[in-house]
């Protein structure tokens, strides 16, 4: 007998193009996930409104940018479900319901909520005239919205990171409120499922992020991803050409190396820094060459995709369609345990 596989869900909201540290620390997650689990991956366009409401003009390109990024990377639409939130109205009417037993005051709790709204109103501190410093009613209910993205498939796992376990804590707590509320077992309680490889950080050693102009994206040149490098900071102490490195004091290509490169190479690379036989120049330019390397087919593939536009939009809507009718079984079973007419 085959038994039915487990559900894991997961999304990102498409606010631009992904970084190498998208890369590295989320997607080959999910890459990894993909034959032994059912996964659902959501472009998460509603949530990305919660603070874009006033920038629409991006959307769409975002939309097609995120997708784009997925499949290159090798999200595959032939094993994987991958679908954009706003094609699935039911995911609002479970929101809905779902948010009718969420105390508000667990929202109000949620840190990462709580570090959305700080960021928010930090960033317009001045422009009294702009309107996207409000924390709306749909910001609020942010992570009720992501427990039904997650609940209406039932998922078990949720490949995030840590920033968004506060969101997840919630989902669980208002699963197990439903099962208590309506007598039921029906919402498995979804967890976590942390990313193994460390957050790289920034060329300049801060969070890797795009509004922080830091990022090398999946999407770059060869040149530009070489020209990002050799920008990145080194072991501050290695003024000359001559004196010796300390490859645990250089913050970003040494972890950069750890990540990207062969332990031949890692080794080879921290000696001849500690013993003044390369210079951060070599080392780096090295080093792009070595992510260039990684790179080359999740960057042709982009391209090809880029070329062909019919075929992306016909996975989004495959993927949509597909996971609409989980999400209406889902509803149906919902409406019919809450009595609903
Ligand atoms: N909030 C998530 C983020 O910003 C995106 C997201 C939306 C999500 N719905 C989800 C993540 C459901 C996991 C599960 O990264
Ligand atoms: Fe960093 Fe390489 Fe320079 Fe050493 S040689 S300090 S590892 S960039």
């Amino acid at each position: 007998m085959q038994t039915e596989k487990k559900r894991i869900m997961s999304g990102m909201r498409p606010t631009g193009k992904l970084h190498i540290g998208h890369y590295m620390g989320v997607l080959t997650n999910w890459i990894k996930f993909q034959d032994g689990y059912k996964c659902y991956f959501a472009v998460a366009d509603w949530h990305a409104l919660t603070t874009k409401y006033d920038r629409t003009e991006d959307l769409r390109q975002n939309i097609t940018d995120l997708v784009i990024d997925w499949i290159a990377s090798g999200i595959d639409p032939e094993k994987s479900v991958i679908y954009v939130q706003s094609l699935i109205p039911e995911t609002a009417e479970l929101h809905l319901l779902l948010s009718m037993i969420t105390p508000q005051n667990w929202v109000e709790r949620d840190p990462t909520l709580k570090d959305m709204i700080k960021a928010l109103r930090g960033n317009k501190e001045e422009e009294t005239e702009d309107t996207s410093a409000i924390v709306s009613y749909g910001l609020m209910g942010y992570p009720v919205l992501q427990t039904a993205d997650i609940l209406q498939f039932n998922a078990s796992l949720v490949p995030v990171g840590k920033d968004q376990l506060a969101h997840l804590e919630i989902s669980r707590d208002i699963a197990r409120r439903f099962n208590h509320i309506y007598k039921t077992d029906f919402f498995i309680e979804p967890q976590p499922k942390l990313t193994e490889i460390p957050m790289l950080k920034g060329i300049d050693g801060q969070k890797m992020g795009k509004s922080f102009d830091n990022d090398i994206k999946i999407s770059d040149s060869e040149e530009d991803t070489a020209k990002k490098i050799m920008r990145a900071i080194t072991d501050r102490s290695r003024i000359k050409r001559t004196d010796p490195g300390h490859p645990d004091l250089c913050e970003v290509v040494c972890p950069y190396y750890e990540i990207f490169a062969d332990e031949q190479t890692v080794k080879k690379q921290r000696y001849e820094c500690e013993n003044a036989i390369r210079g951060c120049a070599d080392c780096k330019r090295e080093l792009a060459d070595i992510i260039n390397d990684r790179f080359r087919n999740v960057r042709q593939k982009r391209k090809e995709l880029e070329a062909d536009p019919d075929y992306f939009h016909e996975v989004i809507k495959t993927g949509s369609e597909q996971a609409r009718k989980s999400v209406c079984d889902t509803l149906r079973y919902v409406k019919n345990i809450m009595q609903m007419y």
